[in-house]
This record gives C-alpha cells, structure tokens and sequence, in this order.
C-alpha cells in the first residue's frame, strides 16, 4: 500500500506536490472515485487511478525509448547539454539514467530508465547484446569490410567478430555485440576509413521507433520492456 501522491509521483505524471493539488480539485479517481485526500493509502498493484480520466500506471522501473539527437551528451551531470535535460525534471527525481552512452553527435536509439540491475545486465559484455547502427563513412572497400566483420585490433582491444552490410561505398549497417568507447569510429579509422555519421538502430532487441522525432522519445510497451528484461 502506498500514499496516493506518492504513486502519482512514482508514475512520473507528476511531482509529489503537484499530484497533491491535482487531488484536492478533484481530478483523481481511484476505482471509480474520487479521491481528494493526498494521503489515501491505495493498494498499488491492483488499484485502478485515473487523472482527468486518464489511467495512470504505477510500476516499481520506468522505461523509455529517445531518438538521441546530435549535440546532446548521454550523463546525468547537471550540464545544459544533457540528455536529462530532454525530459521532464520528474525523471531526475525518479532516479531516471541514461543506460551506456551514445557520442554526442551519434543519434538514434537510447534507452532512459531508473533499472539499474537490468541496465547492468544490458550493458554487460558478457551478455553480448547486439547494436546495430547505420552508418555513413568515407569510402569502404571490400578488403576493410572483411577486415571490420573479422576483428579490429585496436590499442586497447581486438573488437569481436561483427557483421557489415554495405549499400554503398560510403552507406551501411554494423551489428556489433561490444560497446566500447568511440568502437565504431575507432575500428573504421583502424581500417583506413572514418565514421562521418552514425546513428543507433537497434539495442539489445529494441529497434528504434521511426516515428520518434529526434529529440523525442516514448515509454516501452509492456513487450518491449519483456525482451529487455527477459531477453
Ligand atoms: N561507437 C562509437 O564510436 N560511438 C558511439 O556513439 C557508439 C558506438
């Protein structure tokens, strides 16, 4: 059992004392009814809660997909560039995190969320979650795709076996199962080329929603959360 302004504030619908106003005028029903005092006790896993009509949902994580996009930096520093600072100050306050970085000028898929165990287990390398990322690169023969899809030696590491899959010369997709600092940039640069745009498709079986804009970004759907947490 939980206060009802603290499961509006969980939900990230509201701050603590905004759901407390929201109750006192009325527009939070709980089963059916109206509730106007902030601190009802409701059974958080069974209670039905609306505001304005609109069911909110309690649960203990929260997950959301953004369309990372370039000149943002994936920290949770309180710096004006943050990626925080592409959501609402709830977020912040529900312990909300980037899970793994993406360059500032990468784009595409980032996943925010305040699970920090199944953020741990994503980002692990024994795990070997795949990414895919389009890319666009100065030109790419066969020879240095070969030399990518085999294994990169780098200063620090050899990057695993990965696949390539070129449209053009300069066009592609790079499914690695690494996320080592600046990787792909670093493995086209060890074979003579260089990354001139890269954007996140796919991570750890999530595919990047089209329909985000950059910059904007959408909850998981109950599947989507299943294969993160299952998969
Ligand atoms: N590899 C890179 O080089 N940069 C990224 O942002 C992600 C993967």
């Amino acid at each position: 059992m939980i206060r009802l302004d603290k499961y509006l504030g969980e939900s990230g619908v509201f701050s603590r004392s905004e759901a407390t106003r929201a109750i006192r005028s009325g527009r939070v029903a709980v089963n059916g009814e109206v509730v106007r005092d902030a601190s009802a006790k409701i059974d958080e896993t069974t209670a039905a809660v609306t505001v304005d009509g609109q069911t909110v949902r309690w649960t203990k994580y929260k997950y959301v997909m953004l369309n990372k996009p370039a000149d943002v930096v994936s920290t949770t520093d309180d710096t004006p560039k943050s990626v925080m600072k592409l959501f609402p100050p709830e977020f912040t306050r529900l312990g909300m995190f980037p899970c793994g970085r993406l360059d500032i000028d990468t784009v595409g898929l980032l996943l925010v969320t305040n699970d920090g165990p199944t953020a741990h287990e994503l980002l692990s390398p024994k795990h070997h979650r795949e990414k895919t990322y389009g890319f666009e690169c100065l030109p790419l023969t066969m020879d240095m795709k070969k030399k990518l899809e085999e294994g990169v030696e780098l200063s620090d590491f050899t990057s695993k076996p990965c696949t390539v899959q070129l449209d053009d010369a300069t066009h592609g997709k790079i499914t690695v199962t690494e996320g080592k600092y600046h990787q792909i940039k670093r493995m086209f640069h060890a074979v003579g080329s260089e990354i001139t745009f890269l954007e996140r498709l796919t991570f750890a079986g999530l595919t990047l929603d089209k329909k985000l804009a950059r910059g904007e970004w959408r909850e998981l759907t109950e599947d989507e959360i299943k294969i993160l947490t299952k998969g």
